[in-house]
């Protein structure tokens, strides 16, 4: 296994470009299966999440080319209904399938997805979304079975927010027959985003970022050529780095409006910022003031940054308190941050963070995506030497993080397992 390792204290500089979002594409892809044909994505970056997905699409039959930062997706010859195992417990993004097989093919067969590391999260939304549009669903040796003779609109209620149920609900609902009514939907903007892609293959969906989706089901799809957005996370956890470490960096080809809400809560830390349509110039705070976070459904604090910019307020001065309601295990991060010599107490679903005044180099170990991004931010402003295992993590949802922060002037190695 790959490690990082990261000679921390050094000033960044420079632009640094995002990648397309993950989030947004991992749905798309999904979406691609809901015809014959080829569709086109542009801005694909080369994930591990992406390679994953694109694995589970070539097992139900697809044909994936994926040249440069371009992914053309043929599902022409799709046929076999099921996403194994061995692939869903690697990656539940990949239950984004079950929506497309059973608007296309009347049957999904998708292998329950188990815990992960940031918590048990269940499906029982997703399943709740296709029996209110006809399938029946039963649960067999860990598999869930969808099937239908013909989906039929419906109205859904969620009665929490989901960003992966509203997916799979929206992408059973374009080919249901008559109308289809989603309340309590999410608007985060890969919602928005594949509400785009859908409309683009001919589907009838109105109510964009808002939390009432009407959908009037269409007889077919054609396939689709989109351009993916920016990364919000990859976005903020640049814009982090660049308060951690006290660097006037700026990230290019991003929309800040996405982390409209990151930017408000590192003003109130004393950072600044110049924002054009597609940039965010960093002016970095001398002194890191304490501020509280708790994560909710988009346009609140992401749950995705939650660790990041936990990394940042160990080196606040004072304390701050950071609750997350949408994953209340998702605190993986903060035993290794304490390795380094932060101050941090957990109490259930809150960290108290008691600023200190510099972290230290240690080995650490990275749990998940996002914890692990938190820890090489923690790094990057620690003194001496950090070394983070496991860093397969970060490979899922980061493109060549090492390259670009190293662009940027930071001292950081990977070192080949
Ligand atoms: C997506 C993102 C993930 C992000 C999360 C919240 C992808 C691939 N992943 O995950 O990075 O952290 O949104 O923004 O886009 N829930 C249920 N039942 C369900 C589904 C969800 O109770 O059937 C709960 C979850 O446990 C959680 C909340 O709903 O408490 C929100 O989860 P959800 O929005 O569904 O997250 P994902 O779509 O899995």
């Amino acid at each position: 296994m790959d490690k990082f390792i990261i000679k921390g204290g050094k000033n960044l500089s420079g632009c640094v470009e995002i990648s397309g979002a993950k989030n947004a594409i991992l749905p798309i892809m999904a979406a691609s299966l809901l015809t014959k044909g080829k569709s086109v994505l542009h801005n694909v970056p080369h994930l591990n999440d992406i390679k994953m997905m694109a694995h589970v699409l070539r097992v139900i039959g697809a044909r994936i080319d994926f040249e440069g930062e371009t992914m053309e997706i043929d599902a022409t010859h799709a046929s076999f209904c099921e996403a194994p195992y061995e692939l869903v417990s690697k990656m539940r993004a990949s239950i984004y399938v079950m929506g497309p097989l059973l608007a296309r093919f009347g049957s999904a067969k998708v292998s329950f997805p188990g815990g992960c590391a940031i918590g048990t999260r269940p499906v029982d939304l997703h399943l709740m979304a296709m029996e209110a549009l006809n399938a029946e669903i039963t649960i067999e040796h860990g598999y869930v079975l969808a099937k239908t003779k013909k989906l039929k609109g419906g109205n859904i209620t969620f009665p929490k927010v989901s960003v992966g149920a509203t997916a799979n609900a929206l992408m059973a609902a374009v080919l249901a027959k008559g109308e289809t009514n989603i309340y309590n939907a999410a608007i985060e903007p890969e919602i928005g985003s594949l509400i785009d892609f859908l409309n683009l293959m001919g589907a009838n969906i109105k109510g964009k970022n808002t939390d009432h989706l009407q959908i009037a089901g269409v007889k077919e799809l054609h396939p689709a050529e989109m351009t993916m957005i920016p990364d919000r996370i990859e976005a903020g956890t640049f814009v982090i780095a660049g308060a951690i470490t006290k660097s006037p960096i700026t990230i290019k080809n991003c929309v800040p409006e996405h982390i409209q809400i990151l930017l408000e809560k590192l003003k109130e830390t004393g950072c600044e910022f110049e924002i054009s349509e597609d940039s965010i110039k960093v002016i970095p705070a001398e002194n890191i003031l304490p501020t509280d976070i708790q994560t909710q459904p988009y346009p609140l604090f992401p749950t995705d940054l939650q660790a990041q910019f936990l990394a940042l307020m160990t080196l606040a001065e004072g304390t701050s308190r950071i609750e997350d309601t949408i994953f209340p295990d998702r605190f993986m991060h903060v035993a290794e941050l304490n390795r380094l010599d932060a101050d941090i107490m957990m109490n259930k679903n809150a960290a108290t963070i008691n600023g200190v005044k510099s972290l230290s180099g240690a080995e650490v170990m990275a749990t998940d995506l996002r914890a692990s991004a938190a820890l090489v931010l923690a790094g990057l402003a620690a003194s001496g030497q950090t070394t983070i295992s496991r860093i397969y993590h970060i490979d899922r949802g980061y493109e060549r993080i090492e390259e670009k922060l190293k662009k940027l002037g930071a001292d950081i190695k990977r070192i080949k397992g």
